[in-house]
């Protein structure tokens, strides 16, 4: 109480003795009451080229950006007006499981024409995001992708709110789509189906890519990664990104270090204080492939600065309401996610079959199992079933040679150890990128009920057999 008191004066002052800086829930938007999943075109590179026709909400990637306060419930409309059945799945959002939004396992695909309405209260403060769960690996991949903004009651004091969906297309030369999405046997057995055009909030990134600042200010930067495979290190030439939430949650803030990792489907908040010089130019650039890439430009605007020294102020997120994994009394499980090239995996089980990895490429499109199985859709019998209020960890191996980002539905976990080393930072997160050969354990309580999809976020590896659901009863 006190604590919270103390937290809620000390906010409020800066605010009184800064003008500019935006407090409370300064950023809402807006409640969005439908989301319509159509399609529509959009300018996706240099305008000397064609537009590119996408399938989004509400006509734009990414859709329309969604915010809320801690508590509060959403309650929204989802219109299909694609010629494919659709769902929407709230990305880390810790919900009833019937508003998880995936096909057959939590609710009917909604047809062509038809409405569904998601309710449901927002548990946890942070980064979010929504996106089909039906086909994602066309339905993503062609665009249907938003943030969802959970805003804290009571934040530490920002000048700015920013949020960067990042994402990459495969266009052809004349930027048609590249139509491959089931295909591409390559995609399925090596990293994913990354794209050749990377974009940021929808706008191809280094033309025109330019991100404005002013000198002094403390920008709040949440960053989301929408791409079907691509994993990005993003590295902020001449500034010091402290971060402050991974997935959503708090955690301790840290300096960025070797950049800011994002596997498909991880988000991560940053606190930028942006102390270059009016007119100055700073590049953000991707590094985790062996080409660097311009994502970014950051332009200091020709105006005074708003502060010569960094704001004095904590960065620290107020904790969300989450259940304390206990280590000592956790059960164990391991799980072995196997397949892909190079990865010697020769057969696997497939719907109650054996079959050979040459018969699941080709006839199955299938190419990664967990513990020795593939699955192809949302609904079997569920690979573990746990206690509801059970503590649990996870020990997640990867036999393969690829990255995975291995996600939960409808919990969060603590990363408790990667390759047996502690993390330093016991981050919580709902995906957990596991590195070629890398061992990752994770711990957490088993509070939500519900049938949960427990899969890779690479949404080919995903389509390909790498998912399973976890039953909590
Ligand atoms: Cu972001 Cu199962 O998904
Ligand atoms: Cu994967």
């Amino acid at each position: 109480m006190t604590i919270t008191r103390r937290r809620f004066i000390a906010a409020a002052s800066a605010c009184a003795a800064l003008p500019a800086l935006r407090c409370g829930a300064a950023g809402a938007a807006p409640q969005v009451q439908v989301l319509r999943a159509g399609v529509s075109r959009q300018q996706l590179v240099p305008a000397q080229f064609p537009d590119t026709e996408v399938w989004s909400f509400n006509g734009a990637v990414p859709g329309p950006l969604l915010r809320a306060r801690q508590g509060d419930t959403l309650r929204v409309t989802l219109r299909n007006a694609l010629p494919q059945p659709t769902t929407v799945h709230w990305h880390g959002i810790r919900l009833p499981n019937a508003m998880d939004g995936v096909p057959h396992l939590t609710q009917p695909p909604v047809a062509p024409g038809q409405d569904f309405v998601y309710e449901f209260a927002l548990p946890d403060a942070g980064t979010y995001w929504y996106h089909p769960h039906e086909r994602s690996q066309e339905q993503v991949a062609r665009g249907l992708y938003g943030a969802l903004i959970v805003d804290e009651r009571d934040p530490p004091p920002f000048d700015r709110d920013e949020t960067w969906v990042l994402s990459d297309w495969r266009l052809n030369r004349d930027a048609t789509p590249v139509d491959d999405y089931d295909s591409n046997l390559f995609d399925l057995t090596h990293a994913g189906r990354i794209g050749n055009t990377v974009t940021v909030n929808g706008r191809f990134t280094p033309v025109g890519g330019e991100f404005p600042l002013r000198a002094g200010e403390r920008l709040r930067l949440r960053l989301v990664n929408a791409a079907s495979a691509r994993i990005f290190r993003l590295k902020f030439d001449g500034h010091a990104p402290q971060v402050i939430a991974l997935d959503g949650h708090p955690v301790a803030p840290h300096p960025a270090g070797e950049g800011v990792v994002l596997g498909p489907g991880m988000r991560a908040d940053l606190a930028i204080d942006c102390m270059g010089r009016p007119g100055e130019r700073f590049v953000v650039s991707d590094v985790f492939y062996p080409r660097e890439l311009q994502v970014m430009e950051f332009v200091y605007r020709d105006e005074a600065p708003l502060r010569r020294e960094p704001l004095d102020a904590p960065l620290a997120l107020p904790p969300n309401p989450l259940a304390e994994p206990e280590i000592a009394r956790a059960q164990r499980h391991e799980f072995v996610f196997a397949g892909g090239a190079m990865g010697g995996l020769r057969e696997a089980e497939l719907q109650g079959e054996r079959l050979g990895i040459r018969e699941l490429v080709r006839e199955h499109r299938i190419a990664w199992t967990i513990n020795g199985v593939a699955r192809k859709h949302h609904v079997h019998e569920p690979l573990l079933t746990l206690k509801r209020g059970s503590h649990h960890v996870f020990a997640l191996h990867n036999d393969t040679a690829w990255h995975h980002p291995i996600h939960i539905h409808g919990i969060a976990f603590r990363i408790i150890s990667r390759n047996g080393r502690p993390a330093p930072h016991r981050e919580w997160a709902d995906t957990a990128l596991l590195a070629p050969r890398e061992r990752v354990d994770i711990a957490f309580v088993a509070d939500n009920p519900g049938d949960w999809m427990f899969h890779c976020h690479v949404l080919s590896h995903q389509s390909g057999g790498m998912m399973a659901a976890i039953r909590i009863q």
